[in-house]
């Protein structure tokens, strides 16, 4: 599923719309600059660059000649704030724009873009206004363009409704994927997960008429650094017998969030061509509830062989996790990264739009959140707090598949994990929320991307050519 609109463009610069966005500390001066009849034009609409004001000028065939979009009071170099044109792109009317002053940030051209997204599979009435911005750096429009593409397909893969993106077409979108980009697919569906021993996805899918599968892809130089992603596919989260409430079950679409972000970070760097052998694995599944579900109380033999007590059904997230993260450490890769809609609790401790992460890796973390300021996408490490981990006792297992108490929900989700990774220092696990609660400039409301674009700087400035 790759984005056919970008948003983007490096033709036509020449004859582009020129687009003046303007801080209100630089609007005087601007104003001073124009002709008569223009200064006229502002004055008659009362246009003082308040943020978010869009005038338009027109020529004397009435065509649009130019824009100018006020900032506010944004004058810290506006313009490399990623959000700063997106109230304005999302209104413009369709055609060709360039930013006026020789300006061509890739953060604004991203925030431009990502503006225009809408999820219209299901809907009659399609997006075909276009608000194409044109770039001069032939270099930055191509990774701005990769990074949009991943993007778009995660935010199409978590809007589509489990009904069209179960299991099987989680497996579709990975094979296509792979062939797109010369990688090899593989993947181990229902029973066969058994006889390879992945018990724990097996057990949470079973259920589900959509069978569990353990989706495989490989691609790049087989001698570059390896890395690892892994990808939670839950692909409808009832809770399983310790079933949801309706309210906390509405989104659960989304619990393949964490595939949907790997995916779309795996196209970055195929679209990019970053130096490494790539491996992606998603387990992907259906908690769903039948004669055949799994029950609170059941033991679970993981692929690793540590055995695994339900407490509850619906901490199966991680069930499906640590089968992966155990085959991800097979083969020693030089990073595994997991992104997973892994607890509420990581809500709780730091709201829907800031993605926490957890590593023993200080080098890593502290690169992560140096990159994250930079690229404007939020993430903050929180800590694998090694005392906590005796709450994840059983009484008549290796393991519990949730804490004893009711507290730091989503430590005691990363500390489980971490019981399967190999080399804790060589993993990060990212515990995002996927979905954008409501509409703000750039970012609808719906699937939303986050952290990606923070790993994907990570990912070029170890892994760039
Ligand atoms: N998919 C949910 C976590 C979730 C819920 C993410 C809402 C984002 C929004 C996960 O499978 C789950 O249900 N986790 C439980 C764990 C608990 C039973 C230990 C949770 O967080 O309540
Ligand atoms: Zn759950
Ligand atoms: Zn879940």
């Amino acid at each position: 599923m790759t984005a056919e609109i970008n948003f983007l463009t490096n033709d036509g610069y020449d004859t582009a719309i020129p687009v003046h966005a303007l801080s209100t500390a630089d609007f005087k001066g601007w104003l001073e600059t124009l002709d008569p009849a223009r200064s006229r034009w502002v004055v008659a609409h009362d246009f003082k660059a308040a943020k978010g004001e869009i005038l338009n000028f027109s020529d004397a065939e009435g065509e649009l000649a130019a824009v100018v979009i006020g900032l506010g009071d944004n004058n810290d170099f506006p313009l490399e704030d990623i959000w700063c044109l997106a109230p304005a792109a999302r209104k413009l009317p369709g055609g060709i724009y360039r930013l006026a002053g020789g300006h061509d940030p890739k953060l604004t051209a991203l925030g431009w873009a990502m503006a225009q997204y809408k999820f219209d599979r299901y809907q009659k009435e399609k997006n075909t206004r276009k608000a194409i911005l044109c770039l001069k750096d032939k270099a930055a429009l191509k990774e701005a363009a990769a990074i949009i593409s991943g993007i778009t397909t995660v935010r199409d893969l978590v809007n589509t409704p489990t009904c069209d993106m179960g299991p099987s077409h989680l497996s579709v979108v990975m094979r296509e994927l792979a062939g797109q980009y010369g990688g090899t697919f593989t993947e181990t569906v229902g029973d066969d997960l058994l006889t390879m021993g992945y018990n724990s996805i097996h057990t949470v899918g079973r259920a589900a008429t959509n069978r569990p599968r353990l989706l495989d892809m490989t691609w790049g130089r087989k001698d570059a650094p390896r890395l690892t992603l892994v990808g939670k596919g839950v692909c409808f989260d009832t809770g399983g017998l310790d079933l949801k409430p309706s309210s906390g079950m509405r989104l659960m679409k989304k619990d393949m969030g964490g595939a949907a972000h790997v995916l779309g970070l795996a196209q970055m760097i195929m679209e990019t061509k970053l130096d490494v052998r790539l491996r992606l694995l998603i387990p992907a599944v259906e908690n769903n509830i039948s004669g055949d579900a799994f029950r609170p109380g059941d033991i679970i033999r993981t692929y690793k062989g540590t055995t695994v007590e339900v407490d509850n059904t619906d901490a199966e997230g991680r069930l499906v996790l640590c089968d992966a993260l155990t085959l991800a450490s097979e083969d020693s890769p030089d990073l595994i990264l997991d992104f997973a809609t892994l607890t509420g609790a990581a809500r709780v401790a730091m709201g829907p739009a800031i993605v926490p992460f957890f590593t023993d890796g200080d080098q890593v973390a502290r690169d992560l959140t140096s990159c994250s300021e930079k690229e404007n996408d939020p993430v903050w490490r929180m800590p694998l707090y090694a005392p906590y981990t005796p709450q994840l006792k059983s009484s008549c297992a290796d393991l519990n598949n949730m804490g004893s108490g009711p507290y730091g929900g989503a430590i005691m989700a990363a500390l489980f994990l971490k019981h399967f990774v190999e080399t804790p220092e060589k993993w990060v696990h990212f515990d995002v929320f996927a979905w954008n609660l409501n509409d703000q400039p750039g970012r609808p409301k719906g699937g939303e991307a986050m952290g990606i674009r923070t790993v994907f700087a990570y990912l070029k400035n170890n892994f760039g050519k």
